[in-house]
C-alpha cells in the first residue's frame, strides 16, 4: 500500500491531521493500535483555545462544536476564602470554548468516515523504517497479517507510550522531564456545575479543580497523592474533601451525586526535541506532556498540527521543503511557551510536600500579585485564551 503521510495513532492529533490534510487534497493512513471505542472512552480536558476551534472550523467539523460547546469569558481563581476573577474577554478580547476532548475526538472520527478517511484499528508492532531517508515506510500487524505502507512522510501521533518518539535515535534525541510529587483525583459526575465558569482554588489541604462538560455533567479534580488509588476513595471522601478546599460560598451551591468515573492521573511536564527526524515528525503528547492546569495538552498539541500541515502544503503545494525543515523549531518554540505557562500555573496552585515557610509566603504572594495587578492578569490570560500560532 503507498500514501502521502502515515499517521501513526489515532487521537485527537493525528485525526485532526488526517482531516486537515484531506480538506487539502493529501491523503493519508491513520494507524491506531486501540479501538474507536476504547479511544473514545478516555476522559482528557475540555478546554479549547481560538486556535483549536479555527482549526476545526478549517477541517469542516465545528459544527456540534459550536452548537453545544460553551464560550467562557473568564475564570475564578481562589486561595482559601479569597477569590477573583481573570476576565479573557476584557483583557483579551478572546473567550476559550469549553467541550470535552472525547466529543473533538467524536466529531472528528465521524468526519474521517463520511469522507471515507482509511482508519485502520488494532494495529500491532508499528516499526518506522527508512525515517532518515526520502522514502520512509510503516510496517504492522493487523489480524496477525503483516502490512507494510509506503510514503512520503510520517507523522508521530502516538502519544506518550507510542513507537514514533522512540525511532528517533538517542544521540539525536534530548528530552526534558519534571515529574510533580502528586496527581489530580478526577470525578465526573451528572450533577449541575457549581458555577458557570471554572473554579481553580487552592487551600491548605491542596489543589481542586471545579470544571464541567454541559448542565448536567460536572469534572470535578482535587490534588492527591499518587500513592492514593481511586477505589480507596468513596464519593462522600471526594465531595468532602472538595468542600474544604474551595470558598465557603461555592460548599454551600455544590451540587453532589454518585460518580460516573474516578481516576487518578499523575502531573508530568515533558518535552524532546528535535521534533523532527528525517521525514518524521512527531506531534502532540509523542513529543510533549503538560500538567493539566491550564488545559494546554491539546491545545498544545493542535499547534503542532497545525504547523506540520503548513509545512506538508508546502511541500506538495508550493515544492518547498522550508516549512517542514521549520516545523521543529517552529513548534517546540509554542511548546515551551505552553510547557512555561502550565508549570506556573501548577507551582502557584499547588501544595509541595517539601514546601517550606519561605515557599508558601512566595506563592500566596504571588497570588496576590496575580490578584491585584492587571499586567499580571493580562499575561495569565493571554496565556490561558492561547498565544497566537
Ligand atoms: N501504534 C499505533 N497507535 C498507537 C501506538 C502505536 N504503537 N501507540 C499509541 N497509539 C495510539 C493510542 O492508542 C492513542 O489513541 O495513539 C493515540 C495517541 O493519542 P493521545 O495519547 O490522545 O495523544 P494526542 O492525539 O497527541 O492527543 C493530545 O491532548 O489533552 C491532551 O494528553 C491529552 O490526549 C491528549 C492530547
Ligand atoms: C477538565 O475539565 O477536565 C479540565 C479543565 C481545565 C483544566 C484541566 C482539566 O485545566
Amino acid at each position: 500500500m503507498r500514501t502521502q503521510v502515515v499517521i501513526i495513532g489515532g487521537g485527537p492529533s493525528g485525526l485532526l491531521l488526517s482531516q486537515l490534510l484531506h480538506v487539502h487534497g493529501i491523503d493519508s493512513v491513520v494507524l491506531e493500535r486501540k479501538t474507536k471505542d476504547y479511544v473514545l472512552g478516555r476522559i482528557r480536558a475540555g478546554v479549547l483555545e481560538q486556535g483549536f476551534v479555527q482549526l476545526m472550523e478549517e477541517a469542516g467539523v465545528a459544527g456540534r462544536l459550536h452548537a453545544e460547546g460553551h464560550c467562557h469569558d473568564g475564570t475564578l481563581v481562589s486561595y482559601g476564602e479569597e477569590i477573583f476573577r481573570i476576565d479573557f474577554a476584557a483583557l483579551t478580547g478572546k473567550p476559550v470554548v469549553v467541550y470535552g476532548q472525547t466529543e473533538v475526538t467524536r466529531d472528528l472520527y465521524a468526519a474521517r468516515e463520511a469522507a471515507d478517511g482509511e482508519v485502520v484499528f488494532n494495529v500491532d508492532d508499528v516499526s518506522i523504517h527508512d525515517a532518515d531517508t526520502n522514502a520512509p515506510h510503516v510496517t504492522y500487524s493487523v489480524d496477525g497479517q503483516s502490512q507494510r505502507i509506503d510514503a512520503d512522510f510520517v507523522a508521530g501521533c502516538d502519544g506518550f507510550h507510542g513507537v514514533s518518539r522512540k525511532t528517533i535515535p538517542l544521540d539525536v534525541r534530548t528530552e526534558y522531564e519534571k515529574i510533580y510529587p502528586f496527581g489530580w483525583l478526577g470525578i465526573l459526575s451528572e450533577t449541575p456545575p457549581v458555577n458557570d465558569e471554572l473554579i481553580y482554588a487552592t487551600s491548605e489541604r491542596g489543589f481542586a479543580l471545579c470544571s464541567m462538560r454541559n448542565e448536567n455533567l460536572s469534572r470535578y479534580y482535587i490534588q492527591c497523592s499518587m500513592s492514593d488509588n481511586p477505589h480507596d476513595w468513596t464519593d462522600e471522601a471526594f465531595w468532602d474533601e472538595l468542600r474544604r478546599r474551595i470558598p465557603r460560598e461555592f460548599v454551600e451551591k455544590l451540587v453532589t451525586g454518585p460518580s460516573i468515573e474516578k481516576s487518578i492521573a499523575p502531573l508530568r511536564s515533558f518535552v524532546t526535541e528535535p521534533m523532527r527526524w528525517g521525514r518524521l515528525f512527531l506531534c502532540g503528547d509523542a513529543a510533549h506532556i503538560v500538567p493539566p492546569t491550564g488545559a494546554k495538552g491539546l491545545n498544545t498539541a493542535a499547534s503542532d498540527v497545525h504547523y506540520l500541515l503548513h509545512g506538508l502544503r508546502d511541500f506538495y503545494e508550493n515544492d518547498s521543503e522550508a516549512g517542514i525543515d521549520g516545523y521543529s523549531e517552529r513548534a517546540l518554540d509554542r511548546v515551551w511557551r505552553a510547557q512555561r505557562f502550565s508549570w506556573w500555573f501548577s507551582s502557584l496552585m499547588h501544595r509541595y510536600p517539601e514546601q517550606s515557610e519561605f515557599d508558601l509566603k512566595i506563592q500566596q504572594t504571588e497570588f496576590n500579585f496575580l490578584r491585584n495587578n492587571q499586567s499580571a492578569q493580562k499575561a495569565m490570560a493571554e496565556n490561558y485564551v492561547g498565544l497566537p500560532y
